[in-house]
């Protein structure tokens, strides 16, 4: 028996875009029958909504396309870079904030990326943070999420040989 996958989704406040993130990528993973092969998780660098369902926005752009969120906020913790296989960013902010706390959990930098990685965009490559925009903002992100983590979900079952 082959210990499963382990997947962290990682943005600011962990309500809006990494709940969204793991939500999609746990349905992407049990359209193929892959539940059993998966842990899929989501945390936030901020710690500022620790507790928080997940914002009510996106639990609505979700629902309207089959998706529901689950879960609390939580912060990020330097044991989480040291579990998880794969510690996937939103965003560039994201990014540096996972970096500097990998720094203290040494080795920890291979595992981590940045979703767009496998959504190569015309701009800056972030999932833009919705929080402050309108609520077009939310499908624009979802949009964004559903593409890369099909791609990252592609990616894993290959290099782990899951198909
Ligand atoms: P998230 O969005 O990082 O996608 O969960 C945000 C949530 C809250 C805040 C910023 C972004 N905030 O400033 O409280």
């Amino acid at each position: 028996m082959t210990l499963p996958v382990s997947v962290l989704f990682v943005c600011l406040g962990n309500i809006c875009r990494s709940p969204l993130a793991e939500a999609v990528f746990r349905h992407m993973v049990r359209q193929r029958g892959l539940e059993d092969r998966f842990v899929i998780d989501s945390a936030g660098t901020s710690g500022w909504h620790t507790g928080a369902a997940p914002d009510e926005r996106s639990t609505a752009t979700a629902r309207r396309r089959g998706i529901e969120l689950a879960g609390r906020s939580r912060k990020l913790m330097a044991a989480d870079l040291e579990t998880f296989d794969y510690v996937i960013a939103m965003d560039t902010e994201n990014l540096d904030g996972i970096l500097a706390l990998a720094g203290k959990a040494g080795g920890a930098r291979a595992r981590v990326h940045r979703l767009r990685e496998w959504d190569p965009p015309p701009d800056d490559g972030d999932v833009p943070d919705p929080y402050y925009g309108g609520p077009r903002g939310f499908d624009h992100v979802q949009d964004i999420v559903e593409r890369s983590c099909a791609a990252l979900l592609d990616h894993i079952v290959a290099e782990h040989g899951l198909a």
